[in-house]
């Protein structure tokens, strides 16, 4: 059988499934006739009527092919998940009682075929294996096609939003973004973590962070803030570090610590309100996670010496790394630092920390020269999703602290010029934006964050 449109019906007009407005048509009036491009997402072949699932990018939507010409051809007989597919009809009310991804369905008189997929249903597999890393390596060689998925998509499109909703925030805030490089010749966060590499014979690295860019821009440009990719030469395989992530870094002038606090918290909590107030947006979350709830505010605020002193106060007690009780000094490893953040069960600003672990640039408190003003925001599920701080501001103090951390300070002629000319108190921030979505998406990893992770051992596809 071949198929030919039905040249006496109304003209299709093409629509994509995020249309709304369509006419529907019921007992009493005709639907709109209209035409969708997609893919078959679910088949389900009954005696009176194939049933299609289609998905377009932009919705998903029940069609009907009656049992009769349009289920017999060729084509018909060898539909396959994945098969992209025009199909023309008139859009109707779904009949009540029946279930669908939509209040309405397509009643199709006409379609085309346009890329046939294997019908062997197998192609995007399901078949899943006993062990679970071998399952994980095999969703993620297959990454191409489990972003064709439902959830998969949903996480990838709820990131949009996200990061609209940071960038809209911003605009409110009068922040200005920026576009620091990628490629760079300095240190941030460690040398351990650097991805090295040869520039034209120089020795260069992929960066770890736009901070120090960012904290030459605020002479000019004010406030600033960039959403860049940032880079992490991570030894270990955990579920909340990859090797190139999406950081959104800020950085504030003229500030105190306090209200580098209230700008993050502040930062947070419109981010979730924004999300939340877009329907779309908030339909991915109660598909992902039904259960989410924005956070209450204040948050809850906590010193880093209070936090080892309530670590070992649990019953039994959080113990560090090495098994032993925390003591002041240690850092408060992956493992403690979850067990601390879903026990409290709320966002904590964490802050504080000693001087000894934390990075060479962090301002000390004018109250305690052990500790810095510095802060790390803590998830329940997830743990920190945000590191920031004041920033020494002291030229003198700042080539102390290179000498102390052994850096070189040649390479840094340029940041540490900004103590030289007019130098202020300023701080800043950076953000994980897989950590965040992780959190909000009710993801156990920030792997199924990104479009394509990067981690240790994985770099395809
Ligand atoms: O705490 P970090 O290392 O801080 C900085 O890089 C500062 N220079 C930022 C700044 O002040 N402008 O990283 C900040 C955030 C972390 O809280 C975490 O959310 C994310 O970046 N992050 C990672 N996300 C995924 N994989 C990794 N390997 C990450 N390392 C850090």
């Amino acid at each position: 059988i071949v198929l030919e449109e039905d040249t006496s019906l109304p003209a299709a007009t093409r629509i994509k499934l995020s249309n709304k407005t369509v006419e529907l048509g019921d007992e009493a009036k005709k639907g709109a006739r209209v035409k969708v491009y997609g893919r078959i997402h679910r088949l389900r072949v009954q005696k009176h009527a194939t049933f299609i699932t289609l998905k377009d990018g932009y919705g998903f939507l029940q069609c009907v092919l009656a049992a009769g010409p349009l289920t017999k051809t060729y084509d018909a007989l060898t539909f396959a998940q994945e098969t992209a597919i025009v199909v023309y009809g008139e859009m109707k009310k779904l009949p009540a009682g029946t279930n669908a991804p939509d209040s309405r369905e397509l009643h199709v008189d006409y379609y085309k075929v346009i890329g046939a997929a294997p019908s062997d249903a197998e192609a995007i597999t399901n078949k899943v294996s006993k062990d679970q890393d071998a399952w994980e390596a095999q969703m993620l060689d297959a990454r191409h096609l489990v972003l064709r998925g439902e959830n998969a998509s949903a996480v990838m499109k709820l990131r949009q939003y996200v990061e609209l909703a940071f960038i809209d925030t911003y605009r409110e805030m009068e922040i200005t973004k920026v576009s620091p490089p990628a490629m760079v010749q300095t240190q941030v966060e460690g040398g351990s973590t650097l991805f090295k590499y040869d520039y034209y014979g120089e020795e260069a690295y992929l960066t770890q962070s736009s901070q120090l860019y960012l904290e030459t821009a605020i002479q000019s440009m004010g406030d600033v803030y960039c959403i860049e990719k940032s880079f992490r030469a991570e030894k270990s395989l955990t579920r909340r570090h990859l090797s190139e992530y999406t950081h959104i870094e800020g950085e504030l002038d003229f500030i105190t610590f306090d209200d580098l606090l209230s700008h993050i918290e502040e930062l947070i909590c419109s981010v979730v309100d924004k999300v939340l107030a877009n329907p779309t947006a908030a339909g991915y979350i109660k598909l992902l996670n039904p259960g989410f709830e924005k956070p209450s505010r204040p948050f809850m605020r906590m010193k880093y010496g209070d936090a080892i002193e309530w670590l070992g106060k649990q019953d039994p007690p959080i113990l560090n790394e090495e098994g032993n009780l925390h003591v002041f000094g240690d850092d408060i490893a992956e493992a403690a630092e979850r067990k601390m953040t879903d026990q409290i069960g709320r966002p904590i600003l964490l802050t504080h920390f000693p001087t000894e672990i934390k990075a060479f640039y962090m301002q000390k408190d004018p109250s305690d020269p052990r500790v810095t003003e510095s802060v790390d925001v803590l998830m329940p599920g997830v743990g920190e999703i945000v590191g920031g701080s004041m920033r020494m501001w002291d030229h003198t103090e700042l080539i102390e602290a290179y000498k102390k951390n052994d850096i070189p300070h040649e390479p840094y002629f340029w940041y540490t010029d900004a103590r030289k000319y007019g130098t202020s108190p300023h701080g800043g921030y950076g953000l994980g934006l897989e950590r965040f979505l992780a959190w909000m998406a009710g993801q156990h990893s920030v792997r199924t964050c990104c479009m394509y992770p990067r981690f240790m051992g994985r770099c395809k596809p």
